[in-house]
């Protein structure tokens, strides 16, 4: 789950190979690293850490040379250190790798076996070393690499470069993205096409299978039989344009803040709002005659999901089929010919809802998505792409995806309603003001933002926090919980409130803070006897609620008012404090809000 990039350039690229890596930090930022070949010599940088690291290593120690590859990673086998870090190189080639290679210890193996003397714990190094073995035995560079691809199992995005080599550069694809992007006598390559949006616009992506040569000339693309394939050329829309924090301290701030915004967009280009209507793109199947929906994302999106799963089922009496994607492409899941299949991503990249795809797509579905980046690969395999219109987001802690998932599912479950006869004409149009009001309430929320600044300092002293909802926002205190924790590093889980009693009550003392999602909905008088209950066990209560204090009943820590909404559109509103409880305690704490340890922003490993 790293980032790769190549470049045949007429200058010296080593620069340039890093601009590109820091558009894809978001893949992966433990350790970086990048190779060229001067004068047909190939020699490295790599630096432990984040990628200003490598720059200042590059500073103190130039490459000049004017083709080269880069890499920036997220640890799988083996620890960040520098040692580990790619581009991984012998005497003869040089190389940096998306993915894992499932079978690398019997290769490893063989290789020691044969004498070859491997220096570091990853996966990757067996792949420079078999192209090496196969050079030595008097192999060309293409050849060497086809016999090693053949070698290999499991996913990758690869790139070659090779001693004596100044004008050649080799690819490889299967289950890792890759984009090779086409400049003026200069070649690219890159895990994605905003890599590459500073240099070129035009990009091809290679299929699952394809190796590819590179040369300053152009490319010549080859499938997994060996068979000359062209791949379509087409436009990119990736922004060059290096997104910045504006006045921010934080991207997760900035995106926070966009919501009212970003959600605004997304929602006007699913709504007629004269007509008070939802104005959905043809779909190749009809809600009217589905019998049911599987949905399949991981993470934030999953939950996103599971509020969808509430919407689709009481509006639209549509029956919901979720799980997250690791645990859903796996089950063997029995699924009716024709039915729909729903995939939600922000980055369009996530290993696991891709591989849950392809299995829906075996079982004859109708793929639909929901994503943020439209030229991923989520997107490119879908029937049906419903994008958000979030803007790049950038803090590993998804937020304005997020809402703005929640803004397209919102729509698809009214329009699902109104195929199916569930919903009139004057409650579409009720529930359409409701969402069209998202927007505002949001920035009255955002408004209020210091209030969670104060709440912040007690919830930093905690060790444990427990968040509850009910209903369409159990899922929000789900949500809730996952940004804390993965932000702050404070261990956080989300109970439906109905649950405490069966377990989970039994940690609640006076060092638990508990937040509670209640919105004045049909669920409140049962949440306030939930609420109750935790702060007779000596909980403190942090309570959101458009509701007055004092109907709770007992005392409260902190009491936060939302601004009172429409019940349809309450996970929109209360996301909001979700994630501004996390944010601010994230930097009260000090930790590193925008990439958080251990994670990345992008997940394309299983
Ligand atoms: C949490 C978060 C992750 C992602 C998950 C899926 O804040 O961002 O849980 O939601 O990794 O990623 P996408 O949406 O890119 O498929």
């Amino acid at each position: 789950m790293c980032g790769i990039v190549g470049i045949l350039g007429n200058e010296p690229v080593a620069g340039k190979l890093v601009d590109a890596l820091k558009r894809l930090e978001y893949r992966g930022y433990d350790s970086s690293g990048v190779a060229t070949i001067e004068e047909g010599q190939l020699d490295r940088r790599r630096a432990e850490g984040k990628l200003h690291n490598l720059e200042t290593r590059l500073s103190n120690e130039p490459l000049r040379g004017r083709l080269g590859i880069g890499h920036t990673r997220w640890a799988t086998h083996g620890a960040p250190t520098e040692t580990n870090a790619h581009p991984h190189m012998t005497e003869r080639v040089s190389i940096v790798h998306n993915g894992i290679i499932e079978n690398f210890k019997q290769l490893r193996r063989e290789l020691e076996s044969e004498g070859a003397e491997l220096v570091t714990d990853t996966d990757t190094e067996v792949i420079a070393h078999l192209v090496t073995r196969e050079m030595d035995a008097g192999h060309d560079p293409a050849i060497a690499v086809l016999h090693t691809l053949r070698m290999l199992e499991g996913a990758f995005a690869l790139a070659f470069i090779f001693k004596d080599h100044d004008d050649l550069m080799i690819a490889a694809r299967q289950g890792s993205p890759l984009a090779v992007g086409f400049g003026d006598g200069e070649m690219y390559l890159g895990s994605d096409a905003i890599a590459l949006a500073p240099f070129t616009d035009t990009i091809t992506y290679l299929e699952d299978g394809d190796w590819a040569v590179l040369t300053r000339d152009g490319v010549a693309i080859r499938d997994s039989e060996g068979a000359a394939v062209d791949r379509p050329v087409q436009k990119s829309v990736a922004s060059a344009l290096m997104v910045d924090k504006g006045n921010h301290r934080h991207f997760m701030a900035k995106e926070i803040h966009e919501q009212p915004e970003v959600v605004g967009h997304t929602l006007a280009s699913y709504i007629d709002f004269a007509n008070l209507k939802v104005q959905m793109p043809d779909m190749p199947f009809d809600f009217a005659s589905l019998q049911r929906i599987s949905i399949s994302a991981c993470g934030t999106a999953y939950y996103a999901g599971l509020i969808a799963k509430y919407w689709f089922e009481k509006l639209a009496r549509l029956p919901v089929e979720i799980d997250v994607a690791s645990e859903f492409r796996y089950r063997n899941v029995p699924l009716e010919a024709g039915g729909l299949s729903l995939f939600i991503s922000q980055s369009g990249e996530t290993a696991d809802t891709l591989a849950a795809m392809r299995y829906c797509r075996e079982q004859e579905q109708h793929i639909a998505s929901i994503v943020n980046v439209r030229e991923s690969s989520i997107a490119r395999d879908s029937d049906v792409v419903l994008p958000t219109l979030a803007g790049p987001e950038i803090g590993v802690a998804s937020t304005k995806a997020f809402t703005c998932q929640l803004a397209v599912l919102a729509c698809i479950a009214v329009s699902a309603a109104r195929a199916r006869g569930t919903m009139s004409e004057e409650t579409e149009a009720e529930f359409v003001t409701a969402l069209s009001e998202v927007p505002r309430h949001m920035s009255a929320i955002l408004r209020e933002e210091g209030l969670y600044d104060s709440l912040a300092h007690s919830l930093a002293k905690a060790s444990d926090v427990l968040y509850l909802g009910r209903g369409v926002n159990y899922p929000v205190a789900l949500e809730g919980a996952l940004k804390l924790k993965e932000i702050s590093y404070i261990h956080a889980e989300g109970y439906a409130a109905g649950e405490l009693k069966h377990g989970p009550i039994a940690l609640i003392d006076e060092s638990v803070p508990v937040v509670v999602v209640a919105p004045r909905d049909e669920m409140f008088e049962k949440m306030v006897s939930n609420v109750q209950e935790a702060a007779a066990r000596g909980g403190r209560i942090v309570f959101l609620s458009d509701a007055e204090e004092s109907d709770v009943g007992c005392d409260v820590m902190t009491s936060l008012k939302i601004p009172q909404i429409h019940n349809f559109t309450t996970p929109l509103i209360y996301a909001l404090p979700m994630q501004l409880i996390a944010y601010h305690t994230a930097v009260f704490m000090g930790t590193d809000v925008d990439q958080p340890r251990n994670l990345a922003k992008s997940v394309t490993v299983e």
